[in-house]
């Protein structure tokens, strides 16, 4: 059985995008992968800087994951900061990084472009841990949305380059982007993203749920007025979780006139309570259960260190530590 990792960080509440693009297909490979799925705190401590935000958004992160039908019996589901693993493979592999290389990332690069000028070492060598967190595994495959794409490439010349200075020791993974859903757009047709504060957050109440809906942006057309569909932002997120007649009816509604945007938003809304409506369910009941959730952390990030502690070791006896 082909082995895939993937790690999400606790930066805020899960939004559409994020489980389009990324948190969909976790819950997915436990079906047909040996599945490994972390929650990428450590990363998360480039932003987050509140133990209280640090310890509240990891636990919903976790419970949203398990509502969403991550079966812990199948998928190895652990917290990166109880897998000391990582961060050690991470100080190897910055040894070996050169740091012209590292100012070639996206989020290096951007950081710097917006004029961040106490951006911190933490944040410049994300990519050095990120390649820590996926080759400790051996994984086959990295499911990601398309922004991880260059990390993922990152971690494969990290490994490399490993395997050139000391010895074959790391696989080299494949990268999986689903190209359908490569960038799920925001309630102002940007990029969802929590840092844009244009997100629909699928486990908010479903009275902050219908603000966001019905603030997404649209241009000002009468009622009466033909819209145009492919350029509407509420049928862009429609088309997303509608089936191919509900998405076929609207298009018409649309081009007839006499459809206005309020219908489409409550359609739209409509539909994600539908699709969620299970989830949110299961997300009330796990989120009273503290210790069945952490339990459930604490047994994965065993199983993980003892694969990851495996590799390590092979790292260390190649570097000529052991
Ligand atoms: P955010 O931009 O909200 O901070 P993250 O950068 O934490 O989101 O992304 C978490 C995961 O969700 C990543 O794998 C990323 O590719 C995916 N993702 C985030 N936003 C979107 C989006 N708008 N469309 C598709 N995938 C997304
Ligand atoms: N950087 C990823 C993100 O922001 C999270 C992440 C950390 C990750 N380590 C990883 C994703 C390893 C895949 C594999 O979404």
């Amino acid at each position: 059985m082909k082995r895939i990792l993937s790690g999400v960080q606790p930066s805020g509440r899960p939004h559409l995008g994020n489980y389009l693009g990324a948190m969909r297909q976790h819950v997915e490979m436990q079906k047909d992968f040996e599945a490994f799925l972390f929650i990428a705190d450590l990363h998360a401590l480039t932003t987050v800087k509140d133990a209280e935000k640090m310890r509240s958004q990891t636990y919903d992160l976790a419970v949203n994951y398990l509502a969403l039908g991550l079966d812990p019996e199948k998928t190895i589901f652990f917290k990166q900061s109880a897998v000391s693993e990582h961060a050690e493979l991470c100080w190897i592999f910055d040894c070996l990084v050169k740091m012209p290389y590292l100012e070639r990332a996206h989020a290096w690069k951007d950081a710097v472009e917006k004029g961040k000028k106490e951006i911190s070492v933490g944040l410049f060598n994300y990519p050095v841990l990120q390649a820590a967190d996926i080759l400790l595994y051996q994984p086959d495959l990295v499911p990601v949305g398309q922004d991880q794409k260059q990390h993922i490439e990152m971690a494969r010349d990290i490994a490399q380059t490993f395997n050139n200075t000391f010895g074959e020791t790391f696989k080299i993974p494949e990268p999986l982007i689903k190209d359908d859903v490569a960038v799920v757009p925001g309630i102002d047709g940007q990029k969802m993203s929590k840092s844009y504060g244009n997100t629909i957050e699928i486990f908010a109440e479903e009275s902050v749920l219908k603000k966001q809906v019905m603030s997404i942006i649209t241009d000002s057309k009468e009622l009466e007025e033909s819209k145009d569909p492919d350029t509407c932002n509420v049928i862009k997120l429609y088309k997303l979780l509608a089936t191919k007649e509900e998405i076929q009816d609207i298009c018409d509604k649309y081009k007839k006139g006499g459809c206005g945007y309020g219908e489409s938003k409550k359609l739209l809304l409509n539909k994600i309570l539908e699709h969620f409506s299970e989830s949110r369910k299961k997300y009330q009941e796990i989120y009273p259960k503290k210790d069945y959730v952490y339990g459930i952390l604490e047994e994965g990030a065993k199983k993980a260190k003892i694969i990851a502690g495996k590799t390590l070791e092979k790292a260390k006896k190649q570097i000529g530590y052991l």
